[in-house]
């Protein structure tokens, strides 16, 4: 056995976050840049795996059942009908725990396909993503599906909760040429927080949240529109309008709201909380590549800890 090496992305949602735990669209966007990896190589004494960004050493025969890092492993072998080999995995991200990012997802896919690699088989996006999406399940308690989809497929999605994903190939190139800027808070917040407090809102007053919801998927529609035709006054528009109902379901917090109201200061042309919000990262649309520069510092000057390109 030779060892072997996979990779899998971060990702943002463009718009659509949280209504789309509830049949709502969103578009997601894949951050290729940024990534999870994992390493499969032989090992004597049965399946270890190591992560030491987090200090955390699993062996698979005493790891328990909802350890995540052993529950992916125990599903892709089940997946592929293989016993565990006698090996190491090493998971080394890039991705910040608990920005937003996808990174327990992104964790996921890289190990499933470097497993799938290392015993000889073959993963498709699709089963990647239904694997990866058996532990989001367990993690974020109600997960509509859209990380573990547009980290696996690795492009553009426009995603439905159980609906199979439509791939925005239409968009890829544009979507390479968005000038979105991400800043991260540098606050982490568990996803499950603020789609459990959504949940608790919505089974108080499901009226208000439907019909919040569907003014997002409004947005959705226009983001959709406006990347097709690559108006990035439009989409900037649709961003800052979805922000503004994320707020009303309160999932957004000081942090997000000042670095959006930098942005919008340093003349982005839209800006909005990405991913389960209460801290994590945003996203602002610059004007244009040569305005991605000052956008980004203003979004230091104002707080953000860390800044990346889409
Ligand atoms: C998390 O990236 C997006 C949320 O809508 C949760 C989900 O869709 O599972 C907040």
């Amino acid at each position: 056995m030779h060892p072997v090496e996979r990779s899998a992305c971060a990702k943002v949602i463009l718009c659509g976050e949280h209504a789309v735990v509830y049949g709502r669209p969103a578009i997601a966007l894949p951050l290729p840049s940024l990534r999870a990896v994992a390493r499969v190589e032989p090992a004597t004494g049965g399946l270890t795996i190591n992560a030491p960004d987090i200090g955390r050493t699993v062996r698979l025969c005493d790891a328990a059942a909802d350890d995540p890092l052993a529950q992916i492993v125990r599903l892709t072998l089940a997946h592929l009908n293989k016993a565990a080999p006698d090996a190491m995995i090493t998971i080394r991200s890039a991705i910040p725990l608990g920005a937003n990012l996808g990174s327990g997802a992104a964790v996921s896919v890289a190990i499933a396909r470097a497993l799938a690699a290392y015993v000889g088989a073959e993963l498709s996006a699709a089963a990647c993503s239904a694997l990866a999406f058996e532990v989001e399940k367990r993690y974020h308690g109600t997960p509509s599906g859209v990380d573990n989809t547009v980290i696996a497929y690795e492009q553009p999605v426009w995603f439905v909760r159980g609906c199979p994903p439509e791939v925005l190939s239409d968009i890829t190139a544009i979507a390479a040429d968005l000038p979105l800027v991400i800043a991260d808070t540098g606050r982490a917040t568990p996803t499950h927080i603020p789609v459990g407090d959504v949940r608790k809102g919505w089974e108080r007053d499901r009226a208000r949240f439907e019909t919040l919801f569907d003014a997002i998927a409004e947005q959705v529609l226009r983001a959709r529109e406006a990347l097709q035709q690559r108006d990035w006054r439009a989409l900037g528009k649709a961003m800052s309008a979805n922000h503004a109902l994320l707020q009303q379901l309160d999932v957004s917090c000081p942090e997000l709201d000042t670095l959006c109201q930098a942005a919008l200061a340093a003349g982005a042309l839209g800006a909005k909380m990405s991913g389960g919000g209460r801290g994590g990262v945003m996203l602002a649309l610059a004007r244009d590549a040569d305005h991605v520069a000052s956008l980004s510092a203003a979004l230091r000057a104002a707080g953000a800890t860390r800044i990346y390109q889409a």
